[in-house]
């Protein structure tokens, strides 16, 4: 397997309701590509994940673990047994636990289901490599949705971030190819771009473009 990855995260936004979710992994997929993970409201999730072909669909949070009386939760044994990816877990518009963050990935150690560990520091990046997660994000919270890239805004953490960390990923204020670009210059192994995505007409040539950029890793 290549080593970039790129993830989408659709989030809640109004332009991605049921229909837009699925046009948008038919556009995606036409790239045929495995490096693209695309994180879609929890009421498309299931629909979008059993028409998958190549893309990763990953879930965008987890609240529970074993299957029982959890109503309302987002179950973590469902969500394998489903064939679902992996999930986002303590992303910064839904902090978890850190006991739960662990129980999560010892529970899908030695599975395929990928754990993506979100974190807003490199103190609790380090603290969640402890757990072996399949990736580590950083993401500052103030710079997500506004368009400033973390990949310019904070050079020094991110370039610290990614030497200390095994997978590591980047997000939040990623607009431009040339962040991707910047990004990949200062060591991230991929991405996490909502907004700018959202709002791109031309999705599958933005994928395209971000794709072509992780080709260089
Ligand atoms: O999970 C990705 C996200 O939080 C980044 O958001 O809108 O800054 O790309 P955005």
């Amino acid at each position: 397997m290549r080593k970039g990855i790129v993830i989408f995260n659709l989030k809640t936004y109004v332009q991605v309701n049921f229909n837009e979710s699925l046009k948008i992994l038919k556009e995606i997929e036409s790239l045929n590509d495995e490096r693209i993970y695309l994180s879609p409201p929890i009421n498309s999730l299931d629909y979008l994940n059993i028409r998958k072909k190549k893309c990763q669909i990953i879930s965008q949070n987890v609240d529970s673990i074993e299957t029982g009386a959890f109503t309302g939760s987002t179950n973590l044994e469902l969500l394998m047994k489903n064939k679902v990816d992996g999930t986002l877990i303590n992303h910064s518009e839904r902090r978890a636990e850190k006991q739960f963050v662990r129980k999560v990935c010892d529970y899908t150690k030695n599975t395929s289901f990928k754990t993506i560990i979100c974190c807003e520091n490199l103190r609790e990046a380090l603290e969640f490599q402890k757990y072996n997660p399949s990736y580590i994000a950083y993401e500052p919270r103030e710079l997500i949705g506004s368009g400033i890239s973390v990949s310019n805004a904070k050079p020094e953490i991110v370039k610290t971030f990614c030497s200390k960390i095994k997978n590591p990923l980047i997000g939040a204020g990623i607009t431009s190819i040339q962040d991707v670009e910047k990004g990949i210059e200062l060591g991230a192994n991929g991405f996490l771009i909502a907004s700018a995505f959202v709002k791109t007409k031309n999705k599958k040539k933005y994928a395209k473009q971000v794709l072509e950029i992780l080709d260089t890793i």
